[in-house]
């Protein structure tokens, strides 16, 4: 409710107040700026925010890029750093690094490794994702953000099902998985509709990718086959997804508010890279190249073993894609969603 009452302050404010000359028609004919990328999420788009005791700020971790860890959950280059180069944005800013500066001339990554979209506690160290977004409500309504919000900027919502993996993992009744689905799909709705608030032109959000794929969930079959366990939730997450955005675009277009809302479809482009369609790149596709706690290590012994060469493997460890994964994955993502994003 809080975030909703500060959506409408903030649409009121942007729309009689606050326009400048940004939005001027001159910057039409002008160059293209370049533009801003906000992203807000888990460990899939998470450059840095999270903290030093994590294994992300450990090694393995970062050993392709940049060669020391990074507190990226990868060997190197993640789904943010391949999105900021489709796009032709500058790097956003680090939120931990970046949060309390005075002006923002970027976008920035609120995203922290191991956030959820329902987890509530205050004291967590991640923030959930609707409290990432409440922190860009709160720049831009200081008018911290530099230049404001333009038609090239562009917001993501990176999830990756946290919620989802956490309930399954405490061996929880699947029944109950429905039910939180339908909360989180609700929450990712609430949020996209308080990015419109800020005017953003392009807002996109992630599908879920095939959770019962992920090494964590094949060990048991040797990592051979995914686990259908997990289909039936992953299934009805992306459908209620495509629902709200669909919705989204269709309010969009009905109030000729010109605001366009996509799907990342990472769960397409997962699945294509796991079947290994059109590509032999990776010898392994369904094993991680870490294998054990990697990034841990105990009396100065290594609680993890590593593949010969990282470029070989998919996944990098239990849940992330290598950086080489995250490559395939977005040459798949290639035209759709270059049409998006260069879209006037
Ligand atoms: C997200 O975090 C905020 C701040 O800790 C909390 O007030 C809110 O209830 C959380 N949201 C959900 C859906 O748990
Ligand atoms: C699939 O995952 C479930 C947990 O959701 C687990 O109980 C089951 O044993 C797994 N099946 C296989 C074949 O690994």
């Amino acid at each position: 409710m809080y975030s909703l009452m500060k959506l409408f302050l903030i649409s009121f404010s942007l729309l009689f107040g606050g326009i400048n000359g940004e939005m001027g028609s001159n910057q039409l004919l002008g160059p293209r700026k370049v533009p801003k990328l906000f992203v807000f999420g888990d460990s899939y788009a998470d450059t840095g925010n999270t903290k030093r005791d994590t294994e992300a700020w450990a090694l393995p971790y970062g050993i392709t890029f940049p060669g020391k860890p990074s507190g990226r959950y990868c060997d190197g280059l993640i789904a943010t750093d391949f999105l900021e180069k489709v796009l032709g944005a500058e790097s956003p800013y680090l939120y931990r690094t970046h949060g309390r500066k005075k002006k923002i001339k970027r976008g920035m990554n609120f995203a922290f490794g191991a956030s959820k979209m329902l987890e509530s506690s205050p004291n967590s160290p991640f923030p959930n994702i609707t409290a990432q977004v409440n922190f860009l409500v709160d720049f831009v309504l200081a008018g911290r953000v530099y230049g404001d919000i333009t038609p090239s900027d562009v917001s993501l919502i990176s999830y990756a099902g946290g919620d989802y993996i956490y309930y399954i993992d405490q061996n929880r009744p699947a029944a109950g998985l429905k039910a939180i689905v339908e909360k989180v799909v609700d929450n990712l709705h609430v949020n996209m509709i308080i990015l419109s608030g800020l005017l953003f032109k392009k807002i996109a959000v992630t599908s879920l990718q095939p959770i019962g794929c992920l090494p964590s969930y094949t060990s048991s079959s040797s990592f051979k086959s995914c686990n259908e366990s997990q289909s039936a939730l992953v299934e009805l997450h992306n459908k209620l997804l495509k629902k709200v955005v669909a919705k989204l675009n269709e309010q969009s277009r009905v109030m000729k508010k010109g605001q366009h809302f996509f799907i990342i479809d990472i769960h397409n482009a997962f699945m294509t890279v796991l079947k290994n369609k059109g590509s032999k790149r990776f010898k392994n596709t369904m094993k991680s190249c870490c294998e054990g706690y990697c990034g841990r290590s105990s009396d100065g012994k290594k609680l993890y073993t590593l593949c010969d060469d990282p470029k070989s493997s998919f996944f990098w460890d239990e849940v992330h894609p290598t950086q080489e994964g995250w490559r395939s994955i977005y040459s798949v993502l290639g035209k759709p969603l270059t049409e998006f994003l260069t879209k006037p």
